[in-house]
Parts: structure tokens; sequence; C-alpha cells
């Protein structure tokens, strides 16, 4: 890794991470005040005319904050409660001192690594809240979730209704097809999230079920089949004497994204690939649409408002969940700025853990942006390289890209965009063009 590509920043205009800075940040933002101000009668009545206090605590941290991104203020420390709290702050000490990167002159929101700034902008947001005494516990990113799933009712259907279907048949063990199938609708749920839009909903109006047979040209590269072959289907042969019989999914955005990450768990439990699945999600709300246990318990509770297909689908997960075989997890990793390749110092329990499994699946951009380092690597760098020895055990990163940054794209493909967008980068960033990389072996 002699020669590191420079991180990602906001600093350089016309890319999408200056974009991001200079206008989805403080649109998100707006949109917390303005929901807040929107929700004040409901919240006095619910905790009480003491709640204005904390109201009015979180409105003047905001319009501090907006003002700060927008005239590019150094990164001022955080409150130190929460977990990880102090952590933060030692990491902004330390970036804006010894550690402060060779290709970083100094800690701002528009200068700083984008990645680092990103995970601070929504960790401030938490703290807003967490040192309030009322609202300590509110998920201000909620309704957007719920409404993601209350929006896309009939495609949550579908999808459980083809799981159901899966479950009932007797279908033949090595179906590849199948089990391809299933990891394509669980890569395009990635398609849209509620970030990209600064917190407006986006109707995917072509369910995941349709994405899956009709999207493979919008997927630069494609290790499913690859993975299947030198993963999963040896499990399932060797079902009896292999002992680390368990599978990882490390969960991006609720709604849509989820409901098809639970069909791909509840279908690597059936077809006895896993005897376990361990989902991971965030701590605290996150990126905006990012799942957390109440979005996780919520969502399995409410499929059955999808219709009869989906009241069975949460049951045979809440059964899952009864015998321990699905099980929710959220470290404090994942709500950290860390890129994977310092996860064995950073959360060597968490890696450790990692080092017993058969699969680490990643969903989404944010997944893949700390995969990679969130660097401006040139395309055709390997996978391998540009993650920076990261292997507690075999991985796949399934994304649609909404940030400039990928690698082992290979020059042909690479020739064919470039041609088909005339050297324009709006494909790396639309959320419509996907790559499914697999990421080798432990050593
Ligand atoms: O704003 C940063 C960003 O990574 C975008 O590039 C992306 O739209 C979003 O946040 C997160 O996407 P995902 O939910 O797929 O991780
Ligand atoms: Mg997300």
């Amino acid at each position: 890794y002699d020669h590191l590509a420079p991180r990602l920043r906001g600093k350089k205009e016309g890319t999408f991470a200056y974009l991001t800075v200079k206008d989805r940040w403080p649109k998100i933002v707006t949109g917390l005040v303005d929901q807040l101000v929107r929700k004040r009668p409901e919240l006095i009545q619910e905790y009480g005319p003491a709640v204005e206090t904390d109201i009015a605590s979180i409105l003047e941290k905001f319009s501090k904050l907006r003002y700060e991104i927008m005239t590019d203020k150094p990164l001022c420390t955080l409150p130190e409660n929460g977990s990880e709290g102090r952590a933060w702050n030692q990491l902004i000490f330390d970036m804006k001192t010894a550690f402060m990167p060779d290709d970083v002159e100094e800690l701002t929101f528009f200068k700083g690594p984008w990645l680092f700034v990103e995970c601070y902008l929504y960790r401030f947001i938490y703290s807003a809240f967490l040192t309030t005494e009322k609202l300590s516990e509110m998920d201000y990113f909620q309704d957007t979730k719920q409404r993601n799933f209350l929006d896309h009712l009939e495609q949550i259907e579908e999808a459980a209704a083809f799981m159901n279907k899966i479950s009932e048949k007797d279908a033949p063990l090595h179906d590849l097809f199948g089990t391809n199938t299933i990891f394509k609708m669980s890569l395009w749920g990635n398609r849209a999230d509620m970030s990209l839009t600064g917190g407006d909903n986006q109707i995917m109006k072509m369910s995941c079920v349709v994405a899956s047979a009709k999207l493979s040209e919008y997927i630069l590269v494609d290790d499913v089949n690859e993975m299947i072959f030198h993963v999963l289907a040896p499990l399932q042969v060797n079902k009896g004497n292999s002992k680390n019989r368990r599978i990882d999914i490390v969960l991006d955005n609720a709604g849509v994204e989820l409901t098809n990450d639970l069909v791909l768990a509840d279908f690597l439990l059936i077809r006895d690939f896993a005897d376990k699945v361990v989902l991971h999600g965030k701590a605290f709300p996150w990126f905006v649409s990012d799942v957390t246990e109440k979005d996780f318990t919520w969502t399995i509770d409410s499929f059955a408002k999808a219709g009869p297909e989906g009241e069975i689908f949460g049951n045979q997960l809440k059964s899952h969940i009864g015998n321990k075989k699905l099980i929710f997890e959220c470290d404090s990793f994942w709500t950290s700025p860390h890129p994977f390749y310092v996860m064995d110092r950073e959360a060597p329990e968490l890696f450790k853990e990692f080092c017993s499994s058969s699969l680490l699946i990643f969903k989404g951009d944010l997944n893949y942006r700390k995969l990679v380092g969130d660097r401006d690597w040139n395309m055709d760098t390997s996978f391998k390289t540009a993650c920076r020895g990261f292997a507690p055990c075999p991985f796949i990163a399934l994304r649609t890209l909404k940030a400039e940054t990928v690698a082992g794209i290979s020059s042909a493909v690479l020739d064919k965009i470039n041609a088909q967008f005339e050297d324009n980068n709006s494909w790396m960033t639309s959320g419509e063009y996907a790559v499914c990389q697999f990421g080798g072996f432990a050593a």
C-alpha cells in the first residue's frame, strides 16, 4: 500500500462530496429543524412543557451546525456523554494534531476527510438529542424510515411471497440461479436511500424481485457466483463437519432494503447454508436511513401490514429469532468513522467474532466506502489492494454506487462506461449502478 490514493474530501468542487457538504448536509439539518418545530405540540403533550427547553437547545445547536458547515469552520469537540463520546473527542484531537493525514491541511467540514466529517455530523446530531433531558432516546429519522416501509407495502408483499414459495417447495439444494437471485434482491434493495434524497422518501418503482432479473447490465463487477461456488456451496455440502456455520450481514438501510436483507437471511437459514445468521445494525440513528434495533423490531412486527404473505414471512422470522438462529447485534464500531482495515485494532472483539464466521456480507454504500477507505483509487486498482488486508473471513460487498470511490473495475468495463457517459462521473453517485465484489479468504 505504498502508494495510497488520496482520501475523498468535500473541498473538491464539482464532486459529489462537495455537493454533499454544500447542499445535502444543510438540507438534512434543516429537515430535522422543521420536524422538531412541527412536532413541538405533540412533544409537549407527551413530555410536558419542560421539553421546550430541550427543543430550544437542539435548535440552537443545529443552527450553529448549519452555519459552521456553510462557512467551513473547524470541527469542534462533542459532548462526552454516551458510549464512545470520549473516543470521538480523542479522534478529533488526533486528527487535528499529531495524526493529521498528509493529504488533509485542516479538519474543517470541507477540507477534512469526507468520511470522517460525515460520521462526525451524524454523531453531532445524535449528541444534540442525547444531552437533553426528555429527548435523549428520540429517533429523529424514524418517520422517514417507517414511511419508506409503508410506501412500498406492495413490493414487500411480493418479496415475502417470493420467499414463502421457496420455503414451501422442496427445491433442489444446489440451485445456483435461485441463490444468485436472492443476493441480487438484497443488492437492489440498496438502490434508493433516504440520505441520497436529503431525507425525502423516494418511491422505488421497480421491485427488487423484478430488478434482480432485469438489471444485470448495471452490475459492473459481479462475483456472486464465484462466492457461491467457493463459500456457500461447500457450506451446504459439508454441513455435518463444518464448525463455522455462521453468516454475518452488516446491514444498511431500513424499509425496502431491510426487507430484502431479511429475505436473504431467511433463505440462508432455510436452505441450510448456516445454523445462525447475525445481523449487524447501528446503535443509534445514522446516515438517515440505517437500521437500528428499534427499526428491526418494528419492521418484523409490521410485515403483516403488507398482506397475508408478509404475515407468514414475519412469523417465520419471529420463529428464527425465538430459536436464536437470527440474531441482531449493534457494535459501536459501525457508528465510528474508522475504515474496516483497522477493525482488528479498533474493535478486536468484533474482529475475532468475524474470524469464526463463514461469510460476511456488507450492504450498501457507506460500508463499501469504509472497506476501501473512501479513497480516490484508480478504478482498476484491485479490490483486495483497496481493502488493505482486511479479511477476517471471506466477504462480499453488495453495493449500489452513491459515492465517487470504487476499485476493482476492469479496464474494458471502464472504457465502456466512460464512453457511454462521455467522461462525466454521474454513474458513480446515482445509485443506478452496482458492484458485487468478493473479498477472498482470510489469510
Ligand atoms: O452522503 C454520503 C453517502 O455515503 C452517500 O454517498 C450515500 O448516498 C449515503 O451516504 C449512504 O448510502 P448507503 O445507505 O447505501 O450506505
Ligand atoms: Mg445507509
